[in-house]
């Protein structure tokens, strides 16, 4: 397959975990309830910790907006593994030697979690012990890998120091952690799903929380009027859905990267990867009914910002021949991660003040891991009072001066989105191909130009319903995508990913602005 052809897209983007298992059907919140805990969002964390707390006898739902495992969930590259880039000589040299051992137990600990349930639950999801590697290509970053590799052992993960790896290219340096793995989340979450329903847990599918009220307990209001009434609320949405206290969309931005799973002639060497350097490039391989892929990963840019975002797609797929002789590209997917200032999540009380609602966000592209420690963490918050992780963890930890740094930075790119969206020209005509989307503006007022593949136009207002910023398009995924938070619209305007908890509204001027739409030549 030559790389042109490689290069065009005829299919929709869909990962190959969710190719391959099948679509659930819970049911729509239909009635009011009341339970213990409430958990927004059904993800890895909200499954795993429903399903942790529904073993001590608590009474539990799970509100999801959409079909769970859905979102980030379905669309990682599921490494399971307590390497998280360069993470333990930053906690070390940045916070201190207790709190980058809390996090090393806490991840370790997630895979031996993982590894239990599935045994124990006799779950079969290609579960398989592997090393994960970080490499460089570059001589700054020999040093960190040393670093990373020293404070590692320091903290009991067995790891080593490398000048070379099993992948058919020559790296700098290497650190390798033993006693990772890597499986298929879909094929282990959804049987957990199902054990948890089995033993008397409730889910509810598009079921999106539009408001959530205290009065005594929480009363957790979704899209159709129905109420969860509960003691205790996790919000486990990703991005929040809820930010009246914590101010959280000052803490977290989101970032998007991209997966191809290729078949190569070559048989994959083993292990996990993750390049040191910015491009962040990932490898493993996963064994599938026609035979072995091999997903690299990687790419990342801030969500709703950016160039052309089917270029990253290209990059991966250019860093794919360049690594192995590529065959065919069956599956490309992307994924959206929320970031904190100082790289760590946010899992435990939602505020100080909030001794009853509590949070799990923030796993900064390791969810893996973070998302069975967090459901860990939160299980026994509630149960006992305390975890042995909280501290490194707690949401309401104090900023350290790096992060305080980053937090600048962070929420003036947010401003200068929100000018930018409003002041920035316009053209008043476009000219558009089939597949294709634009922003135009009609009557001083912008909007968001879609035409579909039987050349019918979609048009919506592109003024996010989070906090008004303005959405650009995302020509990878056919998405109008927020720049200041990472809420994500589908061509009609439907929610794809929050913190916006309202769809975009139709514009109201479509015949105009098929006027403005020019046939390209
Ligand atoms: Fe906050 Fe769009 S997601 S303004």
């Amino acid at each position: 397959m030559k790389i042109d052809e490689q290069k065009t897209f005829t299919k929709p983007p869909q990962s190959y975990w969710m190719a391959s298992t099948p679509l659930t059907t819970y049911p729509t919140l239909g009635e009011d309830l009341k339970v213990d805990v409430a958990i927004i969002g059904g993800g890895i964390t909200g499954i795993s910790c429903a399903y942790m707390l529904n073993k001590e006898g608590v009474t539990t739902a799970i509100i999801e907006a959409d079909r769970i495992l859905n979102g980030t969930t379905g669309h990682t590259t599921a490494k399971i593994t307590s390497q998280h880039g360069l993470i333990y000589s930053k906690i070390k040299n940045q916070m201190s030697d207790e709190l980058a051992r809390q996090y090393a137990e806490a991840n370790e600990s997630a895979i031996r979690l993982i590894e239990n349930i599935a045994n124990d639950l006799q779950i079969k999801c290609d579960y398989i012990p592997q090393s994960a590697y970080i490499y460089t290509l570059q001589n700054e970053y020999i040093n960190k890998i040393s670093d990373e590799a020293m404070v590692a052992s320091s903290l009991g993960i067995k790891s080593t120091f490398l000048e070379e790896t099993p992948l058919p290219f020559p790296v700098k340096a290497a650190v390798r952690f033993d006693n990772q793995a890597q499986f298929h989340p879909l094929q282990f979450l959804l049987p957990l799903a199902n054990d948890y329903i089995n033993k008397g847990g409730k889910i509810f599918e598009q079921s999106r929380v539009v408001d959530i009220e205290e009065e005594g307990s929480y009363i957790i209001i979704t899209k159709q009027g129905k109420k969860v009434t509960a003691e205790k609320l996790i919000i486990a949405s990703h991005y929040p859905c809820y930010n009246k206290p914590g101010l959280y969309f000052t803490r977290i931005y989101p970032e998007r990267s991209y997966v191809v799973a290729i078949k190569a002639r070559e048989n994959y060497p083993g292990g996990m990867y993750i390049a040191a350097e910015e491009s962040g490039h990932s490898l493993r391989n996963q064994m599938s009914d026609n035979g072995e892929l091999i997903l690299v990963g990687g790419e990342q840019h801030k969500t709703g910002q950016g160039e052309d975002t089917s270029k990253n797609y290209e990059a991966l797929i250019d860093f794919s021949n360049q690594t192995f002789t590529v065959e065919d590209i069956p599956y490309r997917w992307s994924t959206q991660d929320c970031m904190t200032l100082d790289g760590l999540p946010f899992v435990g009380h939602f505020t100080s003040n909030t001794p009853n609602m509590y949070i799990a966000t923030g796993y900064g592209k390791w969810g893996m891991t973070n998302s069975i420690a967090s459901a860990t963490i939160l299980k026994d918050l509630i149960i006992t009072g305390k975890s042995p992780w909280q501290d490194v963890y707690n949401p309401s930890r104090l900023t350290i001066s790096a992060s305080a740094k980053n937090f600048v930075v962070q929420n003036i790119n947010v401003a200068d989105q929100l000018i930018k969206g409003k002041l920035s020209s316009l053209p008043e005509h476009v000219e558009l191909k089939t597949g294709e989307g634009e922003i135009i503006e009609s009557n001083s007022q912008r909007a968001g130009a879609y035409k579909d593949e039987q050349g019918k136009l979609h048009v919506v207002d592109t003024t996010c319903t989070h906090m008004g910023c303005e959405l650009n398009w995302n020509s990878a995924e056919k998405s109008w995508d927020c720049p200041c938070h990472g809420s994500r619209f589908s061509t009609d305007g439907d929610i794809i990913e929050g913190p916006a908890v309202k769809p975009l509204d139709f514009h109201k001027d479509v015949n105009t602005i098929e006027k403005l739409i020019k046939e390209p030549y």
